[in-house]
């Protein structure tokens, strides 16, 4: 049985991740600030923005564990805006390397992490170089939470430089998503701009812990970024149509048809066999 330290698993998203771990036959510890609301998984409290803390996290914890075989890293700030700017970039810049450096000190060597799309250039009042986006586009952060996204994704591809053993998948995911959430979807569709800011993406929270769980089993080494988002978008509308009204002069450079996501998720489909499960339109 491995066993995965997951960062962040009181949090939205680190909650399906703790699940689908623990459904998946993982043995998990959820290191958080917060405690969880459900105990499926061994918690311990840790400030993350300590290194000391950290290190010792991820090397061994009393009746918790004596070493973990792979680190998922969701904590932080989760969004810009939520705090002052310096302080999210502080925060979350110090977590990950915080717990980037910690895993390499404690030879861990699969470790999976949250970016995110914003530093895909949301909220896209500069319109994308091409629709739909993926991870070939230059990331363009507009916001100091996207811009630390992006020094992880930096940090990340150093350390992996220094380490050729070494495993690191960031997944961008897109705007999550719990089944609760999903009553107000249909309030989206009269007013295209309201979710034009990450091109009407979503991804249901079950589904990111689904890319979580296969990044984890992926047998690569070095980085890898994956976007991750639903298969369709957050509108009844046609993505192509909608994608043509609001960002008029932007190609559309891939078949896009129906609803279909114009965030990218090929990349993810192919390496890791990503294919979502949980779209909004069965639920809400
Ligand atoms: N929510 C989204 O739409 C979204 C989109 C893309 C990426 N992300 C990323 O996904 C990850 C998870 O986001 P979420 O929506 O679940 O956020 P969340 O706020 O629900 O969960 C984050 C968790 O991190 C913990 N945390 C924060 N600071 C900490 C610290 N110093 N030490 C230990 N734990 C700490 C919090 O207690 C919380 O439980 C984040 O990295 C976020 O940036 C989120």
């Amino acid at each position: 049985m491995q066993t995965v330290a997951v960062t962040g698993g009181s949090g939205k998203l680190g909650r399906a991740v703790v699940d689908e771990l623990v459904e998946h036959g993982y043995r998990v510890i959820n290191l958080d600030l917060a405690p969880p609301r459900h105990d499926r998984a061994a918690f311990t409290r840790v400030d993350l923005t300590d290194y000391g803390q950290t290190v010792e996290a991820l090397t061994a914890i009393d009746d918790r564990h004596g070493g973990v075989d792979a680190v998922v890293h969701l904590a932080a700030i989760p969004g810009p805006g939520m705090a002052t700017n310096a302080t999210t970039f502080h925060t979350n810049v110090a977590i990950s390397y915080n717990v980037f450096a910690s895993a390499r000190a404690a030879g861990i060597r699969n470790v999976v992490w949250a970016s995110s799309e914003t530093l895909l250039g949301l909220p896209l009042d500069t319109p994308p170089q091409s629709i739909p986006i993926h991870e070939g586009h230059q990331p363009r952060p507009e916001t100091s939470y996207a811009l630390a996204k992006l020094v992880d994704e930096t940090i990340a591809a150093q350390f992996c430089r220094w380490d050729p053993e070494l495993k690191m998948i960031g997944l961008r995911f897109s705007n999550v998503m719990e089944p609760g959430d999903y009553a107000r979807f249909p309030s989206f569709e009269q007013d295209p701009m309201l979710r034009k800011w990450n091109l009407w993406g979503y991804i249901d929270a079950r589904d990111g812990a689904q890319a979580v769980r296969r990044a984890l089993a992926y047998e690569g080494k070095g980085l890898e970024i994956f976007i991750i988002a639903n298969a369709d978008t957050v509108m009844s509308r046609d993505s192509r149509q909608l994608a043509a009204q609001v960002f008029a002069d932007v190609e559309i450079t891939a078949e896009v048809t129906g609803t279909q996501t114009l965030l990218a998720i090929d990349k993810a489909r192919r390496l890791l066999g990503y294919e979502p499960q949980h779209s909004w339109r069965e639920q809400s």
